[in-house]
């Protein structure tokens, strides 16, 4: 069913210790979307994508990914789901292997799904390069020959290879200079675009997510404080916590506003 949301989560429970990090998590994300999930640190955002990614294993609730019940998957099945979820993290030097040449680091996971020979994986490489806007010179560079913008670019890429539906960005510009953090967030705009991709896009910075996501849930001490579509949020905060998280959001972020005019005028 083309309408029925891509994920649902319900009722997400993860604890550490007996502490409940993720409380009662309830939220859903339509197909080619992006559901915004903003909360000061260390209130759960990252725990529950990991659940919901099955990176850790939930003490409680559901997850729905296209009507499969992602927490009960055992796993060959599981193996099949992941290649239709993917993840990119904040640091993109540490999230790429230093020894690997970034032809070594697109192929690998083509390699691990037994993907196409020699050659097609080359075409590929060279392909999802073009996509993230890295001609195919960058193929034989390491990591360490990359700025955080070219790495973090790397790392979309990687996310990308196996043409997964969903990819969870767990704060993948929070570490990058502030104009580049623009282009980056352009370059994800314009693949959610034109792969119809869905996204789940964690950030603490409230002004990010205003730019990127549809709808937005704020998380507090583990819970869901508040869940709106981006622009009734932004008119109409009902939760205490979100008009703070709001006070303080710069008053004209300039290279934001740059990405937001760019946007607008394609
Ligand atoms: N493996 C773990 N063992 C014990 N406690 C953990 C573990 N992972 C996370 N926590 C705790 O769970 C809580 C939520 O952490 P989480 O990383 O999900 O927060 P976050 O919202 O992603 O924060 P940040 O914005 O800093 O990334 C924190 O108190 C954290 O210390
Ligand atoms: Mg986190």
């Amino acid at each position: 069913m083309a309408d029925a949301p891509l994920l649902e989560v319900r009722s997400l429970v993860k604890q550490f210790g007996g502490r409940r990090v993720v409380d009662d998590v309830s939220f859903t994300l339509a197909r080619g979307e992006t559901l915004g999930l903003v909360g000061e640190s260390g209130s759960g955002k990252s725990t529950t994508a990991r659940c919901v990614l099955r990176m850790l294993e939930a003490d409680g609730g559901s997850v729905l990914f296209d009507g499969e019940d992602v927490l009960a998957l055992r796993r060959e099945p599981l193996r099949r789901l992941r290649r239709r979820m993917q993840v990119v993290f904040q640091d993109p030097h540490g999230s790429l292997n230093r020894r690997s040449s970034v032809e070594q680091i697109l192929t690998a996971p083509l390699a691990a799904h037994g993907l196409g020979d020699r050659a097609a994986r080359a075409a590929r490489v060279a392909e999802l390069l073009e996509l993230v806007g890295l001609g195919g010179g960058y193929a034989q560079r390491r990591p360490r020959e990359l700025s955080g913008g070219q790495a973090q670019r790397v790392a979309i890429a990687r996310a990308l290879a196996l043409e997964p539906e969903f990819v969870v960005l767990d704060e993948a510009v929070s570490a990058l200079d502030v104009s580049v953090r623009a282009q980056v967030l352009n370059l994800l705009t314009q693949l959610q675009r034109e792969l119809g991709l869905t996204y789940l896009f964690i950030s603490h910075d409230l002004a990010i997510v205003r730019y990127m996501a549809h709808q937005v849930a704020v998380m507090r001490h583990g819970r869901v404080v508040e869940a709106q579509p981006r622009t009734r949020l932004f008119e109409q905060p009902r939760h205490e916590y979100t008009r703070s998280l709001m006070d303080a959001i710069p008053v004209a972020d300039p290279d934001l506003e740059q990405a937001r005019i760019l946007a607008a005028r394609e």
